[in-house]
Parts: C-alpha cells; sequence; structure tokens
C-alpha cells in the first residue's frame, strides 16, 4: 500500500529505513505516550527487530510515515481477535521534528479510510492517555469520538493516568457523538 498525500506518503517499512526510524523514535517525548513496548532509548537492534516483525506481516497493517524523503514516524491497526474481529485499534507517532504540520491528522484519515476499505471492520478505536492534548485535537479533526475515560487505567512513566478512548464506525453517520463523560 502507498498513499500519496499532500504533506506526507504512507507506505511500506523497508529495511534502509533504520538510521531514520531510530533517529525520530528516540525520544522520550514520542516513547511517553505510547506503550512501554515502544523501546527507549530506541536502538539499532529495536530498529532491526520492527523491520523484520513488518516485513513478515500478511496482510501489512503497519507502515511508514515518511516526511520529506525520510522515514519519521509509524502508523498502524491491529485487528482485534474472537469477538472483537471487527474492531482495530488503531495508532501512529512522529518524530518530533515534523509535529505541528498537519501530519498525523492527514496520515489518521488516510489510513483509516483504507482500514475501512480494505478490512472487513466496523470500528477503529484509540487510546490515548489523558495528557495528551495533541493526539487528541488530532483524534477529533479526524472524526474519532470519545466514548470513555477509563480512570487511572495506565500507569506510565511512573505516573497513574487516565486513558481516553476514542473511536470512528464504518458509517459515522449511523454513530451521533455520544454526550461528554
Ligand atoms: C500526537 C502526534 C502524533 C501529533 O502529530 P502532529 O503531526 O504534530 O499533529 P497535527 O499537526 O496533525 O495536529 C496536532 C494538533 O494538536 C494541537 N496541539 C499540539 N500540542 C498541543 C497541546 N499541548 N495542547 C493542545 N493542542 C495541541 C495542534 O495545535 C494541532 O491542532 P490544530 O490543527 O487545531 O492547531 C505527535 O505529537 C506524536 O507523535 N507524539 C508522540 C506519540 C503520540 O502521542 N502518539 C499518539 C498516541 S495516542
Amino acid at each position: 500500500m502507498r498513499l500519496s498525500l499532500p504533506h506526507c506518503t504512507i507506505r511500506p517499512w523497508a529495511a534502509t529505513d533504520a538510521a531514520a526510524l531510530v533517529r525520530h523514535a528516540s525520544d522520550r517525548e514520542v516513547w511517553r505516550n505510547l506503550r512501554d513496548r515502544f523501546p527507549h532509548p530506541y536502538t539499532d537492534a529495536d530498529a532491526a527487530s520492527w523491520l523484520g516483525f513488518v516485513a513478515g506481516q500478511t496482510p501489512p497493517t503497519h507502515w511508514a510515515i515518511e516526511v520529506d524523503g525520510e522515514a519519521a514516524g509509524g502508523i498502524g491497526f491491529t485487528v482485534g481477535e474472537d469477538v472483537h474481529a471487527r474492531t482495530a485499534e488503531i495508532g501512529y507517532w512522529l518524530g518530533r521534528a515534523v509535529w505541528g504540520r498537519g501530519i498525523a491528522t492527514e496520515a489518521l484519515r488516510a489510513v483509516t479510510a483504507y482500514a475501512f476499505a480494505r478490512h472487513d471492520l466496523e470500528r477503529l478505536e484509540a487510546h490515548v492517555f489523558a495528557w495528551n492534548a495533541a493526539s487528541v485535537r488530532v483524534l477529533e479533526k479526524a472524526g474519532y469520538v470519545r466514548e470513555a475515560c477509563l480512570r487511572h487505567a495506565v500507569r506510565k512513566d511512573g505516573e497513574v493516568t487516565d486513558l481516553l478512548i476514542y473511536a470512528i464506525l464504518r458509517d459515522a453517520r449511523l454513530a451521533p457523538a455520544p454526550p461528554s463523560p
């Protein structure tokens, strides 16, 4: 899959992305907003392990976000299992050098549309730490709706915080926003 967008390109990860991946990913402010399985510091070995994983994915559900000719972040989704098979969790990150240019919003809109077009999904959801105002804004701009605040559901970086659940349905027209929690 390759999506050429005005400010970035969504395309498969490549072995040649290793150096850019390490440079953009090895940042405490990126790690602080992601699950602990996203490594910090982000080493060459971590990049090799990630690039090996995505190379073997069928079908691929994780892509690089290319900005100014190099991989500057990632976006992808994980399809649920069992009764959750029509739900996928979407996630994304960008290197700090390219924040604030509308790139995450553009990428999220495009991958959301792609996911619904190519996969038998009813729902995409995103899990956001309550302190992550930038990601909340990205989700809202992309049409995701806040459904829940799971109080004290997360401990990250030694701090307990709330987890916000945002979601968008295949046919957003059938899904009026729920009342604010
Ligand atoms: C969250 C992240 C992906 C945003 O990427 P981005 O390309 O800078 O996002 P965009 O430029 O598309 O939009 C950011 C929006 O948040 C707003 N914003 C940024 N920082 C903010 C803050 N501290 N408080 C409130 N709004 C903020 C911006 O003004 C912009 O909104 P606007 O268009 O209305 O002005 C990026 O900061 C990142 O990778 N962070 C670390 C990893 C992460 O948080 N991933 C998401 C996990 S759920």
